[in-house]
């Protein structure tokens, strides 16, 4: 008899609408109303239209949005500025958009964020409990990979989780978050030689890198669940964005699999709305 695979595709956006409805009400009960920073420090239309989408959300849930938009900064200067942002009591929560222009020292400007109003979760402070199986928040991206694994009842304990791309903000977390919950990591780079053997044996494949069909059917195990980070913009007028996975292909072979766009994305910017009033 032929196998029968059943098959899911993840819906982001319905997700998020119930996600944003609870924080709403969640928002309404509070005695003030919460005030996220966003610190914007680079001219890349990329960034605008994500930190554009924040401030929409924020709009629509009753969170105070400040930008405070640098296009030339110096490192000093804005680790000034962050500083004067932990010291307001209005603020609940700041968070600097990457990628930062060049010549801006990442690691120093991260680090100056209060750890109790780093709501993205990227100081190295809050990395570090996360690492420690003890986290204050997860970056928004690790946390919406997490509900939606929670909500589709995924297991994690025992089962093998390869993660292809390390950065900072979401592959080496998540990895950490995963093996924390019991799974049996690898973490891998889109680079190494033998990929497709490594993706073969994820039970959990989850893809942050940014490279349109990276991940194609012959490296996906029958039944596996995808969850696809990546994001790669098509340069030609009929302009479309595109995951990392050969969604058209390996959706025949997957159990569950999140489309690009509306998987991930809507969850990543309602988790950081969750952190904010953590
Ligand atoms: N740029 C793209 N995604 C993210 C994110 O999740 N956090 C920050 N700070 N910058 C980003």
């Amino acid at each position: 008899m032929p196998k029968v695979s059943v098959m899911k595709v993840f819906d982001g956006h319905q997700l998020a609408l119930q996600i944003e409805a609870e924080l709403k009400q969640k928002i309404q009960r509070l005695k003030r109303r919460p005030q996220l920073t966003v610190f914007l420090l680079n001219n890349n239309p990329e960034s605008q239209l994500y930190v554009q989408k924040k401030k929409v959300l924020a709009e629509r849930i009753g969170v105070n949005f400040n930008l405070i938009q640098l296009i030339k900064a110096e490192t000093n200067p804005v680790l000034q500025l962050i500083k004067e942002q932990n010291n307001q009591r209005s603020v609940a929560g700041i968070m600097v958009q990457l990628p930062l222009n060049r010549g801006l020292n990442e690691r120093k400007i991260l680090d100056a964020i209060d750890p109790q109003k780093d709501v993205d979760c990227l100081t190295s402070k809050n990395l570090g409990l996360v690492a420690a199986g003890q986290p204050r928040f997860l970056p928004a991206t690790v946390k919406g990979i997490m509900t939606i694994l929670t909500q589709e009842k995924v297991v994690v304990r025992g089962r093998q989780a390869v993660v292809v791309g390390g950065s900072n903000i979401v592959g080496k977390p998540l990895a950490m978050v995963l093996s924390n919950q019991g799974a049996t990591v690898t973490l891998v780079r889109s680079s190494e030689k033998n990929l497709a053997q490594i993706t073969r044996q994820a039970d959990i494949l989850i893809t942050a890198v940014g490279r349109q069909n990276l991940i194609k059917a012959s490296m996906v195990k029958e039944g596996a669940v995808v969850i696809d980070v990546g994001i790669t913009r098509c340069d030609n007028q009929e302009c479309h964005v595109y995951g990392d996975v050969d969604f058209k292909r390996v959706k025949t072979k997957a159990s569950l699999i999140t489309p690009v766009p509306g998987g991930v994305g809507p969850l990543t910017v309602v988790s950081l709305f969750e952190n904010l009033i953590l």
